[in-house]
């Protein structure tokens, strides 16, 4: 499966939405995930992302956020189509130290 990691956090361009062929991405507050039960693994959301936070789970970036992926997709909304991103995207992109805000 692909997972989302820090890198989404406050940037949340959601083009991987637009991609996704089975539509599964949820939305937080501040990032979206992956449901790893329906990711079918095709890889067309890696290259979309402007952020580069999509990867696969074998990746080591991956491993930090395998679990936080699983649990929260079956708690946020499933987003299908893409809505604007925050004002401020382009601002929090390539930035470190993302993951302390995360937003349950
Ligand atoms: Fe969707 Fe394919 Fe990305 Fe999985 S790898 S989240 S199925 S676009
Ligand atoms: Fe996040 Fe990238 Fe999608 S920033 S919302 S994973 S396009």
């Amino acid at each position: 499966t692909y997972v989302v990691t820090e890198n989404c956090i406050k940037c949340k361009y959601m083009d991987c939405v637009e991609v996704c062929p089975v539509d599964c991405f949820y939305a937080g507050e501040n990032m979206l995930v992956i449901h790893p039960d329906e990711c079918i693994d095709c890889g067309v959301c890696e290259p979309e992302c402007p952020a580069e936070a999509i990867v696969p789970d074998s990746d080591g970036k991956a491993s930090a956020w395998i679990e936080k992926n699983r649990e929260f997709a079956t708690l946020w909304p499933n987003m299908t189509r893409k809505g604007t991103p925050p004002a401020d995207a382009d601002e929090w992109k390539d930035r470190d130290g993302k993951a302390e805000l995360f937003s349950p």
